[in-house]
């Protein structure tokens, strides 16, 4: 049964880009191939046979091997079929997404190792072009996540999506929302996670894919003028926020801080005729937003979402800090909120400096140092990250014989805010002492003194 190499693994050998996932696809039965090469490597143990979907998987060394029969009809669509029609490999080929995902290489004896590249694939590698091997109507309807793979290649390749492609998905991104969410925002990721996510989500927007699945970032598009006075296009200067990120951090999660940081924006957009165009907590009900959006997204509702919410509402606290005269307890307040996220959330600061003015930025960028600066002179001084207050509340319940209640807390509240506020050091018995005066105000009694 003559067998080919096929899809993403040909064209990653042509990109020059390492791939561990190698499909092979079989003119008859994959799976009776499949059996076959793993007794042949002795490694029948390894292999997965799934029956319904007429597909087997072989795991060998770091590779895994996925065996299939070719097929006369669409690969993945949204409604995977577990029965599909037997084909020739050219059938095969032409069901597939784009032209340098539809090349294959041989596997036979008769001529082991040629390349078979029916639709120019090699040609749109040369030219950096995503195209379809079919009429785009015809491969994007056949299953609609293509159009955002389209877009997801354009921006992991630097390529542009082919202007027919384009045009095609103009016309059929409504159909995007009959795809699932997950497969959806797998294909986002990859687009936040590509050298430049502005670009490719940018396309996202003007093919009109975008406001199908995340109308919260397209409505930043646009700019409204009052007066002649308008305000910035909060869309673009987002992702140039986020492109400035990725130029620092691979990190997925500060890239997304990034991309919701004005997220609320437009909710909070108000014209005043003094000041012009305000946006006045838009970081408070942007935090607000995020979960909502995750949730709705499914995007992981642990960590990673208090991650971007805490960086979403403190990204303006480090430009209160640039001011000349800044109290300690300012810097130790930030500090102790942002915790170990504090690098990041300078990183984002730094990048949401999109003036146009060099000048600007360079003063900008310059007041930031001091900020960082202040930030390392006060954590050395006072080791506010992560930071727990010196005395816990079972302290103060031991000292003075309570059960949890209020007064606990409020006696801990006082001690955090003193130390905060740089009234008492970061030491355990000037902490321990001031627990007694506040215990004292509030009429307890001391049971025992620690130390
Ligand atoms: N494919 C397709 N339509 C899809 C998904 C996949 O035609 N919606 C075909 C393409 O030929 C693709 C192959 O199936 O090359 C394997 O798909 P997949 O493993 O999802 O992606 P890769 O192309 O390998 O790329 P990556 O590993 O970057 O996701």
């Amino acid at each position: 049964m003559p067998a080919y190499v096929i899809g993403g693994w040909v064209r990653d050998l042509i990109l020059g880009r390492p791939s561990d996932d190698i499909d092979i696809v079989v003119a008859g039965s994959g799976v009776e191939v499949a059996r076959h090469v793993a007794a042949k490597l002795n490694k029948s143990d390894k292999l997965k046979v799934y029956k319904n979907f007429g597909t087997a998987m072989l795991r060998y060394g770091n590779w895994q091997i996925e065996f299939v029969g070719a097929r006369k009809e669409s690969y993945r669509s949204s409604s995977r079929k577990p029965v599909v029609e037997d084909g020739s490999l050219d059938d095969d080929m032409r069901r597939r997404d784009f032209t340098i995902n539809a090349m294959a290489i041989s596997l036979n004896r008769k001529d082991f190792g040629s390349v078979s590249d029916p639709f120019g694939g090699i040609q749109d590698i040369r030219d950096r072009r995503i195209r379809t091997p079919l009429d785009p109507d015809v491969t994007y309807s056949d299953d609609p996540l293509r159009m955002m793979r389209a877009i997801r290649f354009a921006a992991q390749l630097d390529f542009l999506v082919d202007p027919a492609s384009f045009e095609s998905i103009q016309r059929q991104a409504g159909r995007i929302s009959i795809v699932s969410v997950e497969r959806v925002m797998d294909e986002f990721n990859k687009i936040m996670l590509s050298p430049s996510p502005g670009k490719g989500i940018k396309k996202l927007r003007s093919s009109g894919l975008l406001k199908h699945f995340f109308p919260e970032l397209d409505a930043l598009y646009g700019v409204e003028e009052v007066d002649g006075k308008a305000h910035k296009d909060n869309f673009f200067h987002t992702l140039q926020v986020l492109d400035n990120v990725a130029a620092k951090s691979e990190d997925l999660w500060l890239r997304w801080a990034a991309l919701l940081h004005d997220i609320a924006k437009p909710a909070t957009k108000r014209f005043d005729p003094q000041v012009g165009w305000t946006f006045y907590g838009h970081e408070f009900a942007g935090h607000k937003m995020v979960k909502g959006i995750f949730r709705r997204l499914k995007l992981p509702m642990n960590e990673k979402l208090r991650y971007v919410q805490k960086l979403v509402l403190l990204h303006l606290r480090p430009i209160a800090l640039t001011e000349n005269i800044v109290t300690d307890s300012a810097v130790r307040r930030l500090l102790f909120e942002a915790g170990d996220d504090i690098d990041d959330l300078m990183t984002l600061c730094e990048a949401d400096i999109t003036s146009g003015n060099p000048e600007k930025v360079k003063k900008y960028l310059k007041n930031f140092e001091i900020v960082r600066l202040k930030l390392k002179e006060i954590e050395e001084k006072d080791r506010l990250r992560n930071w727990q207050p010196p005395v816990t509340g079972e302290d103060i319940m031991e000292a003075f014989g309570l059960s949890p209640c209020r007064e606990v807390g409020q006696i801990k509240t006082a001690i955090r805010e003193a130390i905060l506020e740089g009234e008492i050091a970061n030491d355990r018995l000037e902490a321990l002492r001031r627990m007694e005066e506040e215990g004292q105000k509030l009429g307890l009694t001391l049971k025992k003194t620690l130390n």
